[in-house]
Formats: C-alpha cells, structure tokens, sequence
C-alpha cells in the first residue's frame, strides 16, 4: 500500500528522515517541506532581480538602461513597433530588443519585447550551439483562442511632444498609450487619467545573451588566503553572475545551455489599493505584499506549477497551477494585466501610500500598488486591460484564453470520490448504499489503485474484475465513473503503453536527447510530452473504447500529477533542462505542461468513438491560462483541517475572477480523519463550490455521507440536497461564464464594485447572477455567521425568508443543520424541488421559480437549459429565458433569450414541452395579495382555449422579522414557453 511517504521518493536518506521525524515532535503534525521549494534567493535570476530592484530603490540616480529609439518607431494597422535598446555598463554596445504594442479592437493593448538573434561572424552569441537561438514565444499558442483581432480606430496622436509617442485606441478613443522613449516606459491610460504604469520604477530588465567566458581561476598561494579574502571584499559589485551558466538545488544541477535569459518589469497601478488574482496560491483574495512588514509576506508569489506536499495556508508558495492575470481594483474602476509567459515567474507585491497634504485640502492621500513580475526565460508579452469593472475584465481575459467549457449537466452535481475504492464490488456496494440512504450523487470516482500496478489504461485483474457491470449498474441511475490517468508511464516491461511511447519517440526528453526517466507513483516512469501533436494523436488513440477496455460512454478522466510532478526531480519536477518537442527547454515550458496533457485528454474523449459526440469531462490539477475551455480543477492535497476549509473560499474565489471558474476544493480534507462537525460543514460549504467532490487520502477512514450516523447523516444530506435542488440555477450560471467569462462563484467586490467596505470581503459569496449570497460556516462550534451585505436591497433567508436590511454586518444564525444562504431582493431563481438519485433523473422533472421582490417590488432572472450532455446546444437546442416579475404591473413574464430557432431547437423544445413550473414562490409578496386567491395565466402557442387560465394563489403573512410570501400553485405553464401571470 502506497503512504504518503511514498511521495518523497527513494532519494530521501536515512537522514532527512529523522529530520523529518524531528520535525514532526517539535512542528504540528503536518508542514509543507520548505526545504524543497526555492525561495527566491534560491533562484538565480528572482535573486538578481530583486537585487537589480534593490538596487533601483536605494538610488535616487537610477535611471532605467533602456530606451526605445526613436527612430526606429512605425505605426501600422495599429500596431506600433521599434527597437528598445538596452545599455550595457561599461560598453558602447547596446542590445536590440524589437517591441510591439498593438491595440485590439477589444480595447486592450498587447506589448510584447523580444531580442534580435545576433551573429559575430560565425560565433552564435550561446553557449551551447546545439541550444535554441530564440526566445521562447510559444506560450500564446496553447493560452490565446481569440480577442487579437487589431483595432480598426487606433492612431498615433497628431501634436507631438517631444520624447513620447501617443497612441489613441478603445471605444471612442478614451484609452490612451504615452510611450516614454528615455527611459522606456508606457502609462496607459482611460479617460486622461493613467491606470496602468510599466517601468515606471525602471526595473525592465532582460538578460541578454551572451556569450559564456571562461574566467581563469585566480591561483591562490598558501597564506595568501586572509589577504585575497579582504582584497575581495574591496571590490566594486558586478552583476552575480554565479547562477548564469549553472545552478544547483536540492543536489539537482540546471545546466543552462542558453546562459541567463530572464525577462522582468515592474507595473504599476496608481491609486489602486487592492490586486487580486495570479493563482494558485493559498492566500486571501485580496493579495498582501511581499517584501516584508507586520503581516505581510516576505516572498514574491510565485508561479511555478508544483506537487507541494502538505502545503502550507496564508503563503505566496506556489501550487499546482498558475494564472498570470492580475486585476487592481478601486471605487468605480477595475484593470489588469496578463504576463503571458510560461516560465518561472515570481511576482513582488508592494505598495505606496502618499501621504496627504495637510496644506491642500480635500486632496487625500492614496495608494498605489507596485508589482514587479520576474520571469525566467521567454519573451516579454503582456496585456494591458483599462477595465473599467470587473465584468470587463473577466470577458476580455476570456476573449483571449477562451471561456468556461459548458460541462454535461452531471459534472456540476456531486462528485464521490476516495483514493481508493478497491474493487468493482466496492464501487457498487457504495452505489447502492446511497440509494439505500437517498443521498445524491452523480459521479464515482477511481484513483490510481483501479489499475494493474500503477499501469494507466490497465484494470487490476483481480480487484477490478468486471468494469463492465460496474459501469452498468452506474448507469441504470445515469451515473458516471471517473478514472485516473496521469501523465508518468510506467517504465516496465511488457505493458504496451510504454513500448509505443519509446518506439513512437514521444516521450520528454533529458539534456542529452534520451527519453527521460523519473520516478512517480509507478516507480521508474516516462513522461510523455504532449506539446508534440503526435503525442496527442497516440493519446487520443488509447481512449477508444476498443483500446481501453472496459470503459464505457459513463467513462470520464481525471488528470493528476501533471504540472508534472516527479518524486526525484529538482522541487518535485522535472530538470529544466529536459527538452520538449522542437527542442525547447522544460524551463520555457514548465506552467504550461499540464494544460498540453489535460489538452490531450480533452481531445481523447472528444474522438472516443466515431459519432459519439459528447461533452467530455476531465479534471486537472496542474493548469495555464486557458485550462478553463478544458474542464475542471481542483485545488489538490488540502488537510482536514478547519483551516483548509476556510481557505478553500477564497482559493475559489480568486479562481472564478482569474478565469478558470470551475473550481473546487477536495471536500473533507484530503489529508487526514475529519471530524464529524467539520465535515458536515465542509459539505455545507461544498456545495457552493462550482466543482463539488468529496475525497480522501489512502490512509484516511472511510467517510461516505452515510457513515456520519444521525444527524450528520441527515444534515449532509440535506445540504446535497440543496445543491441539486438548485441545480438549475448552478447550469445558468456556468452558461454564463461560458458566454461572457463571468466567475460562477463571485466574490464581493465583483458584484458590488463601488463598495469600497467589501473590496477584501473573501469568506462570502454570490451564486452566479442570482442574487444568492451564501456564508459558510468555517471555524469549530460557530453557531452564527456575520453576512456582510453592500447595499441596501432587502436580503431574505434563503429557508424562513427573515428579512436582513441595510449596508454592513448582519449575525445570521447557523447552527449546525443551517446552511447560511440569503436572497437579495430583485432576483427569480430557478429551481427544482423533486429528490432524486442523481441530476440524470432531474431531466424532465418540472421548475419553481422563487420571485424575491426588490424595494421597488421587481425581479428578474434568466434560465439556461439544454440537454446537458451533447453539443446540439451549439445548434440552437437549448432554452434560454428571461423571467421578470414587474411590480407595477404585478405580473410575471417568461421572454425567450435565445438567439435565433432552428430546427434543432424545435425538436428540442418539443422534447421539454411536458415540463412545466410547478410553483412559483414569491417572497417579499405585497400585502395587497392578502385577499386574493388566484392568478391569471395566459401562456403563448396553445389553443385559444387554452391560452387563458387560472391558478391558485395563496398568500403567507411572515412572523415577526419575516417577510410574507406567496404561493402560485401548479401555473402549469411550459419552461420553454412565453407566458405572463397577472397578479391583479
Ligand atoms: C495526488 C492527488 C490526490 C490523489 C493522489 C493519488 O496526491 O492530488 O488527489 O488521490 O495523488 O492519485
């Protein structure tokens, strides 16, 4: 049986683990492996870069080396282009960087630095001639999908001014790039007024090539030590060069066959007091800054997608994913920036305050945040977003990588998972004791041990014996099953997999060429290398059916271990100087390894088998900017532990505005025996997850919702419950991250831009457009939460619709069995109140809509539904509705939103055309319905007959603090129809 000690790999000595063990009686029972990861003193080029930043700082003479020639400057077609030049101390030569700043029609601006290949004579200007000779520039090949289109309207600015070149471009041409020659520096700015800074601070900072110089080693003679010691130290400082060639970690050594390669910048947003995004970090949404100070943190965040073992919470760390897209946000204005660059990147987080002049009144100090963002190779590339709300920014980020995927309807229902269900027989004693419970659930999980010795697309003989009936009986609930597949290939004999990847040549490569070999789960493993487009063919062709036996149409993939994790490799990874296809470095590629592999997959279940066209369904835990058209993640090997619960919220968050909106946390804990307090309320907080799935370490005790006995039995039931009886509303809100890039979860200031209270509010959240503010419970024996509520809507209680009123903090009461979830005013939301098994039987059963009044007595809300499995969507099969209740007219709509009909829409509509809403709840009801005991339903597309109808109304006086409410029942009105319901 595999520990977690397996993940350390053979290479830990006897020592390290009594260290370890040491540790363990002095620290608490679980900490992260500091020892393992690189700060950033650790990594030559962050160090150099902070120092070079360090330097900047201390000098009230700095001036940034780099100018943009002047002459060199042309506009086309609206993309400005010329060459900085870079000075080198000491030398007349000058280092030719060509730039690019182009403005999109979007209203975003991409500026992008490269460095001309240079030749002396027949020398290349590298190290290693075999090496590359470009930069990479790879990256936004995999990340961009769209949003490039150039901006039509974008002119240089007639007046010039010496010194600057002006770009006019956005709508209107209210955005504004002041190009800076000497120094190079762009503000780019909205409205006259400047948002965006680069090099403002002069820390642009390219590592040229170069060409390496052996330095003779400086002969020593005995007892001249002492004196070549202080001779030293007398000095001047030059660059650090000791890490340029070469670099050592953990007993790992980097050869750096290129030399030093990094490309840095610093960017500022004046007057912006909050940053957010940059994932995956466990930190708070709003990000501290790094460079020291009470409670701050003293490293950069850093983004290099690792397997952190045991990680720890409140930390810049780096985890398993990593989103370069930042966004400051302030009272009225939210902007951004997006580094595209998949290298080793470390970003410092600081901030400026000014202090207000006591002398001009009303002027009030402000706050300018600071970044300094520090990539280790590549070339620099970034987009410059002027905003001005949140929305803005998610949709254009979204242009460009791609939104949301719309998921199959049961990938956002409940998830079951463990590592490991041991057998076929488990899975359907499992199976069935939810039925036996009438608990829901959609999926099943398998983790690595399903298979044959660790061997992927491999059963083991003789505890998955019969996958087939497995699957069957899944299916008779319409349930599915998830495998693993990781990208390590077991290094053995006899198992076809590995034979083809060696014979085919698709596997990464080490330094010298061969097929690189590490450790992972299976032991000795190769890894293969998916940015190769024959890798994927080959991959593709190992998920038909025929292919991997024993999976079946309800067969879906999980991809783990793919930023990629390696027992043995320097911080848990592969060497950098492994080599991918065109014979690229690992290090140009690293972050961007697992959204190839989980592209793969994606690609593999879309080809299964010739006419199946489903929906794929694959989670990842390594991701890049545009893993979001890909599938799910999940933020990994979390503990169970109070703690980790309450930063799942956040970590979630900041996914949903990062662009990669379906999200989760493993539920429970995934290390570690969770209480049964704690996993009541992980479930609780679970459900508001976009990626809800409960899993568990190898070691941990079985903790299945039906064997936390009465009463958490029930509670975690019923909290299920709630999410599948929302699950209309959960559908509609994935449609629209995946139409308009808008998070599924969203935090505060998103909804509430101006609310200045709320912009660090990160333990609340919104369900998508619904006006569903859920708190959940987070700390042991809590019994109430505190709702922080922005504006002054009238909020309700989700269950006994208590009204909370008023800007601020409202103590709602939570004991265990209640799930804090309030309703703003203004919203209808969709439901479905029938218990079923699984969101499969849900299909055709029939809708309440919840009518939450406003102050001035409206609401709206809009519906997405399709088949949720095929993409027949995208030929016009789905409904799309807008339900509007207007209070002066006191009646309720049902408009069609959908674009245009086609035949695919009919026959669709035809197909839903039984299903009808049951109910329709209106809370906030005025008393003048008090009398009233029924409704007239007029509803489109019947007979004359029967267009014109009654139903009854009951009215619902609120106790004490409660608002009234009424009830509309059996309205009988299509979900697909036009219809109106007049309450007077
Ligand atoms: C990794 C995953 C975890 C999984 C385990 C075994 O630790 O993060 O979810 O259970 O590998 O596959």
């Amino acid at each position: 049986m595999l520990t977690s000690n397996a993940r350390s790999g053979p290479r830990w000595t006897v020592f390290l683990a009594l260290l370890c063990a040491l540790c363990c009686l002095l620290a608490p029972a679980v900490a992260v492996k500091h020892e393992n990861f690189k700060k950033c003193d650790q990594s030559g080029f962050c160090k150099r870069n902070r120092q070079f930043a360090d330097t900047a700082a201390s000098s009230s003479s700095w001036a940034s080396p780099y100018n943009l020639d002047p002459a060199s400057i042309t506009f086309k077609d609206g993309t400005l282009s010329g060459v900085v030049l870079k000075s080198l101390m000491g030398s007349e030569e000058k280092i030719r960087l060509p730039l690019t700043v182009t403005f999109l029609e979007s209203g975003v601006a991409r500026v992008t630095l490269d460095e001309e290949r240079r030749q002396k004579g027949d020398i290349t200007l590298r190290h290693d001639s075999t090496a590359r000779k470009e930069r990479y520039n790879g990256a936004g090949a995999w990340a961009l999908v769209g949003g490039l289109d150039v901006a039509k309207g974008a002119a240089l600015s007639e007046k010039a001014e010496e010194g600057f070149t002006k770009v006019f471009y956005g709508e209107g041409g209210k955005h504004q790039a002041i190009i800076r020659h000497a120094p190079f520096e762009i503000d780019f700015q909205r409205d006259g007024e400047t948002h965006v800074k680069f090099n403002q601070k002069g820390l642009l900072n390219i590592d040229h090539w170069r060409q390496k110089v052996e330095k003779p080693q400086e002969e020593v003679k005995e007892g001249e030590e002492e004196k070549k010691e202080g001779e030293k130290k007398e000095e001047p400082k030059g660059e650090d060069e000791s890490t340029w060639w070469e670099e050592n970690f953990g007993g790992n050594t980097d050869t750096k066959p290129r030399g030093p390669e990094s490309v840095a910048m610093d960017i500022t947003f004046p007057g912006y007091e909050h940053v957010f995004g940059i994932p995956e970090h466990a930190t708070r949404l709003s990000l501290k800054t790094t460079r020291g100070g009470d409670g701050n943190y003293n490293e950069p965040y850093r983004l290099y997608n690792s397997d952190v073992f045991e990680y720890e919470l409140d930390s810049p760390m780096t985890l398993y994913g990593s989103i370069p897209f930042m966004q400051a946000h302030r009272k009225g204005s939210t902007v951004g920036v997006f580094w595209l660059n998949a290298a080793e990147t470390w970003v410092d987080v600081t901030k400026h305050k000014s202090i207000p002049n006591p002398l001009s009144l009303g002027i009030l100090g402000h706050t300018d945040t600071q970044t300094h963002w520090i990539s280790e190779s590549g070339i620099l590339d970034v987009f410059v977003f002027l905003g001005p709300t949140p929305q803005d920014l998610t949709r254009q980020y979204g242009e460009l990588t791609g939104y949301t995927a719309m998921p199959q309807s049961f990938a956002i229902a409940y998830h079951q998972c463990r590592w490991n269900y041991v057998s076929d027989e488990d899975v359907k004693d499992v199976d069935r004791r939810f039925d036996k419970f009438n608990i829901p659930y959609d999926v099943i999980w398998l983790d690595i041990e399903y298979t044959d010795e660790k061997k992927y697309f491999t059963w083991d003989p003789l505890t998955f014996v019969n996958p087939t009936t497995m699957q069957q009986q899944l299916d008779q609930t319409d349930r599915k099953l998830v495998a693993i597949i990781d990208p390590h290939i077991k290094n053995t004999d006899n198992y076809h997999v590995i034979d083809e990847l060696k014979k085919k040549d698709l596997a990464v490569k080490n330094k010298e060429g061969g097929q690189y070999d590490g450790w992972c789960w299976p032991g000795s493993s190769m890894w293969v290398d998916c940015f190769n487009p024959a890798a994927i063919t080959w991959w593709k062709e190992l998920f038909k059916y025929d292919s991997f036996k024993g999976t079946a149409p309800n067969t879906f993939i999980w991809n783990d271990m793919n930023e990629p994790s390696v027992f043995n490799g320097p911080e848990t990874t592969m060497p950098k100087d492994n080599l991918h296809y065109g014979n690229w470095e690992h290090r140009d590629v690293h972050n961007l390894y697992g959204l190839t592999f989980h592209n793969a997959t994606h690609q593999a279940l879309l080809e299964r088998k010739k006419g199946e066209i489903r929906r794929p369904f694959a989670l990842t835990r390594a991701f890049y900017s545009g893993s979001q058209r890909i599938g799910a993640m999940w933020t990994g090997d979390n503990l169970a532990e109070w703690s980790h619960l309450e930063a799942s919220i956040p970590m979630v968050l900041n996914q949903g505005i990062s662009g990669f909106p379906f999200a989760g946390a493993d539920v429970g804990g995934f290390f570690g025996n969770p209480g049964k307090e704690l996993l009541t309320r992980w479930y609780q907080a679970g459900i508001y997850y976009p990626f809800f799935r409960g899993h568990a370490h190898i070691d941990t005790r079985r903790r299945e919702p039906y064997l936390a006995g009465s009463p958490y039995t029930e509670i975690i039931t019923q909290a299920l419950r709630l999410r599948y009886q929302l699950l209309p509303a959960w559908y509609t809100a994935f449609h629209e991250a995946a139409t308009t890039g808008a998070p599924i979860v969203r935090p505060n200031f998103y909804v509430h831009p101006n609310d200045e209270r709320g912009f660090a509010v990160d333990d609340q959240l919104y369900i998508g457009s619904y006006g569903l503010l859920a708190k959940p419970v987070t700390k042991e024996g809590q019994d109430s939460v505190d709702i922080y509520i922005a504006d002054d809507q009238p909020y309700f209680d989700y269950f006994d619709y208590t009204v909370y009123k008023g800007a601020g903090h409202h103590t709602v009461a939570a004991p265990l069995e209640k799930i804090p979830l309030l309703m703003q005013g203004g919203h209808i939301i969709p439901r479905r109140d029938r218990p079923r098994r699984s969101s499969g039987l849900m299909k055709y059963d029939p809708f309440t809509l919840v009518v939450v009044l406003d102050k001035d007595g409206n609401a709206q809300g809009t519906l997405y539904l399709d088949d949720g499995e095929t993409f027949e969507y995208q030929n016009g099969a789905y409904i799309y509705r807008r339900f509007s209740f207007d209070g002066k007219r006191n009646s309720l709509t049902s408009t069609n939103l959908g674009e245009r009909a086609t035949v695919k829409t009919d026959k669709y509509l035809k197909a839903m055309d039984k299903v009808r809403v049951e109910k329709i709840i209106v809370v906030n009801a005025p008393k003048a319905w008090k009398t009233k005991k029924e409704v007239v339903v007029m509803e489109e597309g019947k007979k004359e007959s029967a267009r014109k109808k009654t139903a009854e109304l009951e009215f619902f006086e609120g106790e004490k603090g409660k608002a009234d409410w009424a009830v509309v029942r059996n309205p009988k009105v299509g979900i697909g129809r036009g219809w109106r319901i007049d309450f007077d």
